[in-house]
């Protein structure tokens, strides 16, 4: 599945960026809200989420790149977010974040950022529908992949399978048509695509390529 980030659209054309996930059609819109603190970018809030939700009825799987994002939960839901994913050491409570994003009726999910180990899925893999490799470091798009991503989806595709076969495996940043399939290969279940879609010269050409892509 193909979840395009929104993060590199030019802002002032949404509609037409819409009019592309919905004709490719997208999986999932990817959003990724930044807050300048815990990412040094700040990107944009719930009420445009709010009104982009409007255009589109592709579910929203949205990135949370904010600190306490558990003072957040509800207007994001209220927002339309269909999932909505955390870093763990934003919020000092994991477990109460996650319960409290499920009891809503959505998708919880947990980033790992390159640099960080897979402990934290040992007390949590159980209560995720949704585990985010981060393969860049978050805060930009137009990154380039870290490789040693590859290794780490590998090795969650096995714990999931093994766990809780029902999670969904997504991996995030510097993913190009060139280096798309060896991340399909090594257990993704969603790609998120960002300057590699919406920085091409025909977006919905690029989208139909990355579609034609098969886990
Ligand atoms: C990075 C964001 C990504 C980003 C992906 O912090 O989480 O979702 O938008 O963009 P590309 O595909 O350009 O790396
Ligand atoms: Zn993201």
């Amino acid at each position: 599945m193909i979840a395009p980030s929104i993060l590199s659209c030019d802002f002032s054309n949404m509609k037409q960026n819409f009019d592309v996930l919905n004709e490719g059609p997208a999986d999932y819109v990817h959003v990724d809200i930044m807050d300048g603190n815990y990412v040094p970018n700040i990107s944009f809030g719930p009420d445009i989420v709010k009104d982009l939700r409007k255009l589109s009825t592709i579910p929203f799987d949205v990135h949370l790149m904010i600190e306490h994002p558990e003072q957040y939960i509800n207007v994001f839901f209220d927002a339309g977010a269909d999932i909505l994913t955390v870093h763990p050491q934003t919020t000092a409570h994991l477990s109460r974040t996650l319960q409290a994003i499920k009891a809503k009726g959505i998708k919880a999910g947990i980033a790992i950022n390159p640099a960080e180990s897979l402990d934290v899925l040992n007390y949590t893999i159980q209560d995720l529908d949704l585990i985010l490799i981060m393969s860049v470091n978050p805060g930009f798009g137009g990154q380039s992949f870290i490789t040693t991503a590859l290794d780490k989806i590998k090795a969650v595709r096995k714990l999931i399978d093994e766990k809780n076969p029902s999670c969904l495996l997504e991996v995030d940043g510097g993913i190009k048509l060139n280096n798309a399939q060896a991340v399909y290969d090594a257990g993704a279940d969603i790609i998120v695509a960002g300057s590699a879609i919406f920085g091409a010269t025909d977006p919905l050409d690029a989208l139909k390529q990355f579609r034609e892509l098969r886990p």
